[in-house]
């Protein structure tokens, strides 16, 4: 698949907007010699409440828009444009490694449950795809898998209200029915970008003995191993330094602003560069 492509060439990610940089920061983390060129589709997020029809055509989009920055292989770090359109991308750019944040997700949850009941929080639309469902099901038959959308928890982690009363609230109205209902779920996946950073509430919430799987963390530990087996990994430090380049399709300065909730660092403007997709 990658036999022309260059182990030097960056790591393309894109995301809706700037959740997915809890999936980038996770990535720079694991792969510190590896550069980067993440793609915030800011113009049309949400993603999480739109159609499987607009989601691919953005995707599309998207994908073709990082390929002219020349990346060795593309992560889709947003869970609902993975559960809408991974398949539709990965067949419609066959020569190049397209990897989504799913698949991962499922087989950490997998590994950690005991009881096979895992939840499953993500977007509306995520979960209308089912994919976390069919993928959770098709690894381990034998798997119970509850879902709920939470849609608020999105708005809550772009204001910046991870842990007040409202952010609490908001918690316990969608995840209480799930544990009144099946109590044995010892498994919870945070199927979206922007919930990492409501860890804390959740944990709070959730009962003591729930691990929680964050999809971040998870698509880290995969993608190390696929540029491994693609022999697309960078095993030294290069000659020049690994770069960042941020590209949005909105207002820059929203981004930086916003996005440093979720990157866990600060992004200055002038490092942000906005694009048009058309
Ligand atoms: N990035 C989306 C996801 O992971 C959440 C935000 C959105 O709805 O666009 O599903």
């Amino acid at each position: 698949m990658s036999s022309s492509i260059q182990p030097q060439l960056p790591i393309g990610i894109f995301d809706s907007g700037m959740g997915g940089l809890t999936v980038l920061r996770a990535l720079t983390n694991k792969l510190p010699n590896e550069s980067f060129i993440y793609l915030g589709d800011t113009a049309r997020l949400p993603y999480g409440t739109k159609s499987q029809d607009s989601i691919v055509r953005y995707a599309t989009q998207v994908t073709k828009a990082l390929l002219r920055y020349q990346v060795k292989c593309i992560v889709v770090a947003c869970n609902t444009a993975t559960a809408a359109a991974l398949p539709y991308l990965q067949h419609t750019f066959p020569h190049l490694l397209i990897t989504g944040v799913i698949e991962p997700s499922a087989e950490k949850a997998l590994q950690a449950t005991q009881s096979n009941q895992i939840a499953v929080l993500a977007t509306e639309t995520t979960i209308a795809q089912a994919s976390y469902q069919t993928t959770l099901r098709t690894l381990n038959p034998q798997v119970n898998v509850v879902t709920q959308a939470c849609s608020l928890f999105v708005s809550l982690a772009e204001e910046g209200w991870h842990h007040n009363d409202v952010a609490l609230a908001t918690a316990k109205q969608y995840v209480t029915p799930l544990f009144d209902a099946t109590p044995t779920i010892d498994s919870v996946i945070l199927g979206c970008t922007h919930f990492p950073v409501l860890i804390p509430l959740l944990s709070s919430v959730l009962p003591d003995h729930v691990h929680i799987v964050d999809s971040a963390s998870a698509m880290a530990d995969t993608l190390q191993q696929l540029l491994g087996e693609q022999q697309l990994l960078l095993e030294h430090t290069p000659d020049t330094p690994p770069r960042t380049t941020f590209l949005v399709t909105d207002s820059p300065t929203r981004f930086a602003n916003i996005g440093q909730l979720f990157y866990g660092a600060e992004i200055s403007p002038t490092a942000i560069e906005l694009i048009d997709l058309q």
